[in-house]
């Protein structure tokens, strides 16, 4: 009886809930720390030192992390290219062409950078947060150790 009880009143909640409220998914902590790990000991192995930035949907900073001895331009590098790829879902590798061209562009949007190093995070088909990396002598390199962390996220 009493957990038919319940069940009715979560049935009637989930009503309530669903008029007003959002759920917005999110990586947890200690998921942004092992990705990150596996950014620099990818990078580390090249004898990179960068920068990783993990965020949120809302571009909200999970973790950003700069290597020992990572040049000063690294951070802002990653925490734009993390901002570019949660902002339009797609690696920043995919966004270049698009910002490019004469007049005002998708570049001129504040906070963003697109070259290669920002990978979004997609869950069930939506971006929802994303990692970006700076400081490897190219954008490509870049992308794969964001990758490389991004190969440790279980969605
Ligand atoms: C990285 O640096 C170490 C020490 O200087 C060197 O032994 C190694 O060959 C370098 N690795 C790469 C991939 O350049
Ligand atoms: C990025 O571009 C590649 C190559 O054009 C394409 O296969 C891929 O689907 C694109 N990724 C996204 C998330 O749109």
């Amino acid at each position: 009886m009493t957990k038919i009880f319940f069940l009715v009143l979560l049935l009637v909640s989930a009503v309530f809930a669903a008029a007003d409220i959002t759920r917005v998914n999110t990586i947890t902590t200690d998921a942004a720390i092992e990705a990150a790990e596996a950014v620099l000991k990818a990078a580390r192995k090249a004898n990179h030192t960068v920068a990783v930035a993990v965020i949120d949907r809302n571009g909200k900073y999970r973790l950003l992390i700069t290597d020992d001895n990572a040049g000063p331009q690294t951070e802002e590098s990653a925490k734009r290219k993390a901002f570019t790829a949660v902002s339009f879902g797609q690696p920043t590798s995919n966004l270049t062409a698009a910002a490019g061209g004469d007049g005002v562009t998708i570049h001129d949007i504040p906070n963003t950078l697109f070259l290669a190093g920002g990978v979004p995070i997609t869950y069930r088909g939506a971006p929802i947060g994303a990692i970006g990396v700076g400081g490897a002598p190219s954008g490509d390199m870049d992308e794969a150790y964001a990758r490389a962390g991004l190969a440790t996220i279980h969605l």
